[in-house]
C-alpha cells in the first residue's frame, strides 16, 4: 500500500528547491527572485492570518475585473489535493508499465490513517494506491461513452 500526501507546510522548502535549481543552472537568478515574489503572495497566511482574510476576501471581489488565478493560501487544500493525485497518476502509469496493477482509493479515515503512519499534523493523506500482481482475467467493466462526458466548446 502506498499512501499519498500533502504536506501543508511544502512552500517553507522553496528556498531549498530554489538553490538545488540554481545551483544545477536549472533557472536564472532573475526567475528564483520572480518565484520567491509569487510563491509568498500565493502561499503565505501572514500573522494570525491576516494575509489569508484579504486574500479570501479581497480577491473574488478584484476578479470581477481582472482575471486572478485561484490562490494557495485559500485554497491550500484542494491545490494539494490536484498535486498529489498528479503525483499518484504517474505513479500508477510507472507500475503498469512494469507490468503491475494498481488502484486509487478515496475515502478513507483520514485521522486514523494520519495517526496509524504517524504523519505530522501538516501531511494530509490525499489517496492510497494498493500495487501487485493484477488478475489475468480482469472482472468486466463499462465506460460512459465519451460523447457523454466530454464538453465540445
Ligand atoms: C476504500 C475504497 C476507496 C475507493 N476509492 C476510489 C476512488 O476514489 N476512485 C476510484 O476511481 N476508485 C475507488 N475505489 C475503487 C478501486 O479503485 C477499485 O477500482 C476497486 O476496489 C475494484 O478493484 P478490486 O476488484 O481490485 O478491488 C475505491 C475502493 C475502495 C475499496
Amino acid at each position: 500500500m502506498i499512501v499519498f500526501a500533502g504536506d501543508h507546510l511544502a512552500s517553507d522548502r522553496l528556498e531549498e528547491v530554489l538553490n538545488r535549481d540554481l545551483a544545477a543552472g536549472a533557472i536564472t537568478p532573475d526567475y528564483a527572485k520572480f518565484l520567491r515574489k509569487i510563491v509568498r503572495l500565493m502561499f503565505k497566511h501572514g500573522p494570525l492570518g491576516i494575509n489569508w482574510l484579504w486574500k479570501a476576501t479581497l480577491i473574488p471581489l478584484a476578479r470581477l475585473s481582472v482575471p486572478i488565478p485561484e490562490i494557495m493560501a485559500v485554497h491550500k487544500r484542494f491545490w494539494l489535493a490536484k498535486q498529489v493525485a498528479l503525483c499518484a497518476m504517474n505513479f500508477m502509469l510507472a507500475a503498469e508499465a512494469a507490468g503491475l496493477g494498481t488502484v486509487p482509493m478515496e475515502g478513507f479515515d483520514a485521522g486514523r490513517l494520519r495517526r496509524a503512519l504517524d504523519l505530522p499534523r501538516s501531511w494530509e493523506p490525499i489517496l492510497v494506491v494498493p500495487i501487485g500482481y493484477a488478475k489475468t482475467d480482469p472482472p468486466k467493466r463499462t465506460r460512459v461513452p465519451l460523447q457523454r462526458v466530454i464538453l465540445w466548446r
